[in-house]
Protein backbone atom coordinates (compact mmCIF):
# COMPACT_ATOMS: atom_id res chain seq x y z
CA UNK A 1 0.00 0.00 0.00
CA UNK A 2 1.07 3.49 -0.61
CA UNK A 3 0.18 6.42 1.90
CA UNK A 4 -0.17 9.40 0.02
CA UNK A 5 -0.85 12.26 3.51
CA UNK A 6 1.53 11.40 6.48
CA UNK A 7 3.35 13.89 8.73
CA UNK A 8 6.32 12.00 9.42
CA UNK A 9 9.20 14.88 8.92
CA UNK A 10 9.89 16.24 12.47
CA UNK A 11 10.67 19.85 13.15
CA UNK A 12 8.56 21.45 10.64
CA UNK A 13 4.67 21.16 11.78
CA UNK A 14 2.58 19.37 13.96
CA UNK A 15 3.10 16.33 13.46
CA UNK A 16 6.12 13.57 14.59
CA UNK A 17 7.87 15.27 17.31
CA UNK A 18 11.19 13.38 16.42
CA UNK A 19 12.97 10.94 14.13
CA UNK A 20 12.82 8.05 17.13
CA UNK A 21 9.00 8.82 16.51
CA UNK A 22 9.11 8.90 12.94
CA UNK A 23 10.60 5.32 12.88
CA UNK A 24 8.08 4.20 15.54
CA UNK A 25 5.17 5.45 13.21
CA UNK A 26 7.02 3.95 9.89
CA UNK A 27 7.93 0.69 11.79
CA UNK A 28 4.01 0.37 12.22
CA UNK A 29 3.13 1.07 8.27
CA UNK A 30 5.66 -1.45 7.63
CA UNK A 31 3.63 -3.94 9.39
CA UNK A 32 0.08 -2.67 7.90
CA UNK A 33 1.70 -3.13 4.71
CA UNK A 34 2.12 0.12 3.82
CA UNK A 35 5.39 -0.22 1.21
CA UNK A 36 5.73 4.00 0.09
CA UNK A 37 4.69 6.81 2.11
CA UNK A 38 4.66 10.55 1.02
CA UNK A 39 5.88 13.12 3.56
CA UNK A 40 3.17 15.81 3.39
CA UNK A 41 3.97 18.62 6.02
CA UNK A 42 1.46 21.47 6.47
CA UNK A 43 3.32 23.83 3.59
CA UNK A 44 3.61 27.58 5.38
CA UNK A 45 6.03 28.70 3.17
CA UNK A 46 8.75 28.15 5.96
CA UNK A 47 8.02 24.12 5.04
CA UNK A 48 10.37 24.75 1.46
CA UNK A 49 11.04 22.17 -0.22
CA UNK A 50 14.63 22.36 0.00
CA UNK A 51 14.35 21.29 3.94
CA UNK A 52 11.04 18.95 3.10
CA UNK A 53 14.10 16.85 0.95
CA UNK A 54 16.95 17.20 3.55
CA UNK A 55 14.22 16.00 6.45
CA UNK A 56 13.47 13.10 3.97
CA UNK A 57 16.91 11.99 2.73
CA UNK A 58 17.77 12.10 6.60
CA UNK A 59 14.71 9.89 7.70
CA UNK A 60 15.19 7.39 4.51
CA UNK A 61 18.62 6.69 6.34
CA UNK A 62 17.40 6.09 9.11
CA UNK A 63 14.50 3.83 7.48
CA UNK A 64 17.43 1.74 5.70
CA UNK A 65 19.71 1.17 8.72
CA UNK A 66 16.53 -0.11 10.59
CA UNK A 67 16.68 -2.32 7.70
CA UNK A 68 12.93 -1.38 7.32
CA UNK A 69 11.47 -1.90 3.62
CA UNK A 70 9.45 1.67 3.33
CA UNK A 71 10.41 4.30 0.95
CA UNK A 72 9.68 8.10 1.83
CA UNK A 73 8.68 10.20 -0.95
CA UNK A 74 8.32 14.31 -0.88
CA UNK A 75 5.35 16.12 -0.44
CA UNK A 76 2.93 18.40 0.92
CA UNK A 77 -0.12 19.79 2.63
CA UNK A 78 -0.84 22.84 1.18
CA UNK A 79 -3.78 25.27 2.56
CA UNK A 80 -6.11 27.19 -0.30
CA UNK A 81 -6.00 30.94 -0.27
CA UNK A 82 -6.45 33.01 -3.54
CA UNK A 83 -2.85 33.68 -3.20
CA UNK A 84 -1.68 30.05 -4.15
CA UNK A 85 -2.14 30.82 -8.01
CA UNK A 86 0.90 33.48 -7.63
CA UNK A 87 3.00 30.65 -6.11
CA UNK A 88 1.49 28.09 -8.50
CA UNK A 89 2.29 30.21 -11.31
CA UNK A 90 6.63 30.77 -10.47
CA UNK A 91 6.51 26.73 -9.85
CA UNK A 92 6.64 27.49 -6.12
CA UNK A 93 4.69 24.96 -4.72
CA UNK A 94 5.42 21.72 -3.48
CA UNK A 95 3.44 18.87 -5.62
CA UNK A 96 3.29 14.96 -4.43
CA UNK A 97 6.33 12.95 -5.71
CA UNK A 98 7.40 16.12 -7.90
CA UNK A 99 3.96 15.12 -10.05
CA UNK A 100 1.42 17.33 -11.08
CA UNK A 101 -0.94 16.21 -8.40
CA UNK A 102 -0.64 18.91 -5.56
CA UNK A 103 -2.44 18.13 -1.66
CA UNK A 104 -4.71 20.99 -0.65
CA UNK A 105 -6.63 21.69 2.24
CA UNK A 106 -9.10 23.84 2.51
CA UNK A 107 -10.91 25.54 5.32
CA UNK A 108 -13.20 24.00 7.68
CA UNK A 109 -15.92 26.28 8.65
CA UNK A 110 -16.76 27.85 5.50
CA UNK A 111 -16.83 27.47 1.27
CA UNK A 112 -14.22 29.82 0.22
CA UNK A 113 -16.16 32.31 -2.22
CA UNK A 114 -12.83 31.75 -4.31
CA UNK A 115 -12.68 28.09 -4.55
CA UNK A 116 -13.71 27.46 -8.54
CA UNK A 117 -11.43 30.58 -9.87
CA UNK A 118 -8.48 28.89 -7.41
CA UNK A 119 -9.76 25.23 -9.08
CA UNK A 120 -9.63 26.53 -12.54
CA UNK A 121 -6.48 28.38 -12.54
CA UNK A 122 -4.22 25.86 -10.63
CA UNK A 123 -5.70 23.26 -13.60
CA UNK A 124 -4.95 25.53 -16.31
CA UNK A 125 -1.19 25.79 -14.64
CA UNK A 126 -1.44 21.94 -15.54
CA UNK A 127 -2.07 21.12 -11.75
CA UNK A 128 -3.92 18.32 -10.21
CA UNK A 129 -5.46 19.10 -7.13
CA UNK A 130 -6.03 16.44 -4.75
CA UNK A 131 -8.57 18.05 -1.86
CA UNK A 132 -7.21 16.24 1.78
CA UNK A 133 -10.48 14.97 4.06
CA UNK A 134 -13.27 16.83 2.53
CA UNK A 135 -15.33 14.99 5.16
CA UNK A 136 -14.21 17.28 8.08
CA UNK A 137 -15.29 20.39 6.34
CA UNK A 138 -18.38 21.77 8.28
CA UNK A 139 -20.04 22.50 4.94
CA UNK A 140 -19.30 19.11 2.90
CA UNK A 141 -20.72 17.65 6.09
CA UNK A 142 -24.21 19.74 5.02
CA UNK A 143 -23.91 19.36 1.66
CA UNK A 144 -22.24 16.68 0.38
CA UNK A 145 -22.87 17.46 -3.27
CA UNK A 146 -20.34 20.05 -3.70
CA UNK A 147 -17.94 17.39 -4.50
CA UNK A 148 -20.15 16.59 -7.33
CA UNK A 149 -18.98 19.03 -10.09
CA UNK A 150 -15.44 18.93 -9.02
CA UNK A 151 -15.53 15.58 -9.83
CA UNK A 152 -16.28 15.89 -12.77
CA UNK A 153 -14.17 18.28 -13.79
CA UNK A 154 -11.35 16.30 -12.66
CA UNK A 155 -10.55 17.58 -9.03
CA UNK A 156 -9.34 14.22 -6.80
CA UNK A 157 -10.46 13.84 -3.17
CA UNK A 158 -8.57 11.94 -0.70
CA UNK A 159 -10.37 10.18 2.24
CA UNK A 160 -8.84 9.98 5.84
CA UNK A 161 -8.65 5.88 7.06
CA UNK A 162 -9.44 7.44 10.60
CA UNK A 163 -12.79 9.20 9.29
CA UNK A 164 -14.02 5.82 8.07
CA UNK A 165 -12.56 4.21 11.62
CA UNK A 166 -14.89 7.07 14.16
CA UNK A 167 -11.39 9.33 14.65
CA UNK A 168 -13.51 12.60 13.96
CA UNK A 169 -16.74 11.29 15.60
CA UNK A 170 -20.09 9.94 13.81
CA UNK A 171 -21.08 13.02 11.42
CA UNK A 172 -17.54 12.40 9.84
CA UNK A 173 -17.55 9.33 9.75
CA UNK A 174 -21.24 9.32 8.15
CA UNK A 175 -20.28 11.82 5.63
CA UNK A 176 -17.53 9.96 5.03
CA UNK A 177 -19.63 6.89 4.11
CA UNK A 178 -21.71 8.97 2.06
CA UNK A 179 -18.70 10.04 -0.41
CA UNK A 180 -17.53 6.97 -0.96
CA UNK A 181 -20.68 5.26 -1.09
CA UNK A 182 -21.35 8.30 -4.40
CA UNK A 183 -17.81 7.87 -5.77
CA UNK A 184 -17.38 11.52 -4.59
CA UNK A 185 -13.39 10.25 -3.35
CA UNK A 186 -11.08 8.05 -5.23
CA UNK A 187 -7.94 8.03 -2.87
CA UNK A 188 -7.28 7.04 0.88
CA UNK A 189 -4.82 8.45 2.81
CA UNK A 190 -3.67 8.54 7.02
CA UNK A 191 -2.96 11.67 7.69
CA UNK A 192 -1.15 10.54 10.34
CA UNK A 193 0.10 13.10 12.84
CA UNK A 194 1.72 10.81 16.00
CA UNK A 195 2.31 7.20 17.12
CA UNK A 196 -0.56 7.62 19.50
CA UNK A 197 -2.82 10.57 18.99
CA UNK A 198 -3.71 10.28 15.21
CA UNK A 199 -1.45 7.18 14.97
CA UNK A 200 -1.36 5.52 11.60
CA UNK A 201 -4.70 3.58 10.77
CA UNK A 202 -4.68 2.88 7.20
CA UNK A 203 -4.75 -1.08 7.22
CA UNK A 204 -7.88 -0.88 9.42
CA UNK A 205 -9.77 2.19 7.27
CA UNK A 206 -8.90 0.01 3.96
CA UNK A 207 -10.71 -2.81 5.25
CA UNK A 208 -13.66 -0.50 6.52
CA UNK A 209 -13.29 1.08 2.85
CA UNK A 210 -13.80 -2.67 1.36
CA UNK A 211 -16.76 -2.89 3.72
CA UNK A 212 -18.22 -0.79 1.92
CA UNK A 213 -17.07 -0.70 -1.70
CA UNK A 214 -16.17 -4.60 -2.12
CA UNK A 215 -13.27 -5.15 -4.41
CA UNK A 216 -13.53 -1.87 -5.56
CA UNK A 217 -11.16 -1.12 -3.24
CA UNK A 218 -8.83 -1.81 -5.66
CA UNK A 219 -9.45 1.52 -7.27
CA UNK A 220 -8.21 3.65 -4.30
CA UNK A 221 -5.48 1.52 -4.18
CA UNK A 222 -4.34 1.69 -7.39
CA UNK A 223 -5.01 5.30 -7.80
CA UNK A 224 -2.38 6.09 -5.19
CA UNK A 225 0.36 4.41 -7.28
CA UNK A 226 -1.04 6.31 -10.24
CA UNK A 227 -0.41 9.77 -8.12
CA UNK A 228 3.00 9.10 -7.53
CA UNK A 229 3.77 8.26 -10.93
CA UNK A 230 2.10 11.19 -12.29
CA UNK A 231 -0.02 8.98 -14.41
CA UNK A 232 -4.23 9.91 -14.43
CA UNK A 233 -6.65 8.85 -11.48
CA UNK A 234 -9.19 6.44 -12.75
CA UNK A 235 -12.35 8.54 -11.66
CA UNK A 236 -15.76 6.72 -11.29
CA UNK A 237 -18.30 8.69 -12.47
CA UNK A 238 -20.11 10.85 -9.40
CA UNK A 239 -23.66 9.99 -8.30
CA UNK A 240 -25.76 12.49 -6.52
CA UNK A 241 -26.15 12.41 -3.12
CA UNK A 242 -30.46 12.77 -2.29
CA UNK A 243 -30.70 13.44 1.60
CA UNK A 244 -33.02 10.63 2.63
CA UNK A 245 -36.26 11.92 5.43
CA UNK A 246 -35.26 10.62 8.66
CA UNK A 247 -37.63 8.67 11.03
CA UNK A 248 -37.49 11.38 13.29
CA UNK A 249 -38.29 14.39 10.85
CA UNK A 250 -41.17 11.64 9.45
CA UNK A 251 -42.59 11.37 13.21
CA UNK A 252 -43.29 15.10 12.64
CA UNK A 253 -44.79 15.18 9.51
CA UNK A 254 -47.00 12.97 10.45
CA UNK A 255 -47.96 14.21 13.61
CA UNK A 256 -48.52 17.72 11.72
CA UNK A 257 -50.79 15.36 8.97
CA UNK A 258 -52.80 14.26 12.08
CA UNK A 259 -53.68 17.79 13.39
CA UNK A 260 -54.64 18.90 9.93
CA UNK A 261 -56.86 16.05 9.30
CA UNK A 262 -55.12 14.62 6.32
CA UNK A 263 -54.81 11.13 7.77
FE1 LIG B 1 -2.68 16.49 7.06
Amino acid sequence: MIDLHTHILPGVDDGVKSYQEALMVIKEAERQGIKKMVATPHDDYQSNMKKIKEKVAKLQAMINKEGLDVQVLIGAETYLTPELRERAAKGLVNTINDSRYLLLELPFGHLPNYIDDVFYDLQVLGYIPIICHPERYRWVREEPNYLYNWVKQGICFQLNAGSLLGQFGSKVQETAEILVKHNLVQLIGSDVHSIDNRGICLEQGVKRLKGLVGNDVKFYLQNAGLVINDEEVECVAPKYYKKTVKVFDNFFVNKLKTALGWR
